[in-house]
């Protein structure tokens, strides 16, 4: 019988070296790891993943990265090539081809140091396909998930044709114009290389269409492809955001804010996310419409993501000092009133609890994916909470209901977001009643095992 494969660079156990020098294990949380585990645990899939450092490969050879009712395989890489593929390849390159950040007067830069990093991408993607070669039997089905796996769909098709192999991204897919922004030869090699897989799948028809554009521009057959957005288990999460955990990460949240209305926002520290346009949308709400000083508060939840990159540690600063400008021109001390509550932990109780609780949520992303955070707020919602929806986002395609579900807004746009927020602000109690059903309707409509029935098929037609 044929086995199924998942390949994910973050697998669902990490481990970090303590304070006297022992092994701890640090589960899979946010994203994909995380949904994929929800899926997985206890169906006895093989699931190989990366080790993304020294305690990693040292719980790998201890055998500890394991789990009941799971077939965990760690494909150990050593550092300097990790953080090659990892760091300069998958998440300072790719990430920002993809999701279109380049500030392109004086990034990126495709020199000496970049070549070896991309070697070392051609490395880590052989490590993995050697890993799925030595474990996959004859017929295998391969379910390769994102951007750190573009050159392993060509590998496998040649060491193993008989398997089934799919990739899906979880980012958009670049332009062809800001593909082109890679060397002639890289960009070829990335093309052939996703070629090889049997099918390719995106959360959104506009990534599926940048995806084909890039090979009908450079004159190459693409691959099949395919659409399938990701969806929630909605009654776990509801389970969790009803924990008494929750419970008291709102009230806290209820005494900061004063009870008053609330903006929120829940993302990664992460340049794509579009943070600090946020918060000047929110300023400019606050200077356009001063009616509202005093009586909303942004809570700006961002927890740290990536902080080994300069890039990703830029940008959280830009954050903190933006939030604290504009509470150090605007808050009110005499009425307790502080314009923006900024957080950067990873506090998911917090997180689930200001969701629950939004009068509006922002979600502005300069280009994302999906954005889970867009399906989960108005899932748990309990406020009627307004969505302000990045047209950016792969989720805005599920979410726009025709002009009855999330305000859309240009990302770019800080004006248009702070006149988004304001109409979300002072919209009637029944048109905020019928947008929020509308929504959650639409959330409930795919859940996250219809995406992985999706991506099977994808791989039975293969
Ligand atoms: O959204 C893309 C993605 O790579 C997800 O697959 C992942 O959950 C998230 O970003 C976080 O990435 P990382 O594993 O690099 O922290």
């Amino acid at each position: 019988m044929s086995r199924t494969i998942v390949v994910s660079n973050r697998g669902p156990l990490s481990f970090r070296t303590g304070a006297g020098g022992e092994l701890v294990p640090v589960p899979a949380a946010g994203g994909l790891a995380s949904s994929l585990h929800r899926l997985l645990a206890g169906t006895g899939t093989t699931w190989a993943s990366v080790t993304m450092g020294a305690a990693d490969r040292e719980a790998a050879a201890q055998g500890l990265i394991s789990e009941e009712g799971l077939d965990l395989v760690p494909v150990v890489v050593d550092d300097a090539t990790y953080r090659q593929a990892y760091d300069v390849v998958a998440n300072t390159t790719l990430w920002y081809v993809h999701h279109h950040l380049f500030d392109l007067p004086h990034r990126p830069r495709f020199d000496r140091y970049w070549r070896t990093a991309w070697d070392g991408y051609r490395a880590y993607n052989r490590a993995v396909a050697d890993a799925v070669v030595a474990r996959a039997g004859e017929g295998d089905t391969v379910l390769v998930q994102d951007y750190h796996f573009s050159l392993l769909g060509r590998m496998l098709a040649e060491q193993r044709p008989d398997l089934a192999t799919v990739h899906f991204l979880h980012t958009p897919f670049a332009a062809p114009a800001m593909l082109a922004v890679l060397p002639d030869d890289v960009r070829s090699e990335l093309l052939d290389g996703m070629a090889g897989y049997g099918a390719c799948g995106f959360h959104s028809h506009r990534w599926e269409a940048c995806f084909l554009a890039c090979y009908d521009t450079t004159g190459r057959a693409s691959p099949r492809t395919f659409v399938a957005p990701l969806g929630i288990e909605a009654d776990v999460l509801v389970a969790e955001a009803e924990s008494p955990a929750c419970a008291a990460a709102g009230e806290a949240l209820r005494a900061e804010t004063g009870g008053r209305r609330t903006i929120v926002r829940t993302d990664r520290m992460e340049p794509s996310k579009n943070i600090v346009r946020g918060m000047l949308a929110f300023e400019e709400l606050l200077l356009a419409h001063p009616e509202w000083r005093g009586e909303v508060v942004h809570v700006a939840l961002a927890y740290p993501s990536r902080q080994g990159l300069a890039e990703y540690l830029a940008y959280g600063s830009d954050v903190e000092h933006t939030a604290e400008r504009i509470n150090h021109a605007f808050a009110s001390p005499a009425t307790g009133w502080t314009p923006i509550l900024l957080s950067v932990e990873d506090d998911r109780a917090r997180s689930l609890a200001a969701l629950a609780s939004s009068d509006v949520l922002l979600v502005n992303p300069v280009r994302d994916g999906l954005n889970l955070v867009a399906k989960e707020g108005p899932l748990l919602n309990r406020a009627d909470g307004v969505l302000v929806l990045s047209r950016e986002a792969g989720a805005w395609e599920e979410l726009a209901l025709d002009g009855d579900g999330a305000l859309g807004v240009n990302p770019f746009d800080v004006s248009g977001t702070a006149e988004a927020l304001h109409l979300s602000l002072t919209m009637e109690a029944t048109a905020r009643r019928r947008r929020a059903d509308a929504l959650r309707a639409a959330v409930q409509a795919r859940t996250a095992a219809d995406w992985w029935a999706d991506q099977l098929a994808a791989a039975g037609s293969s």
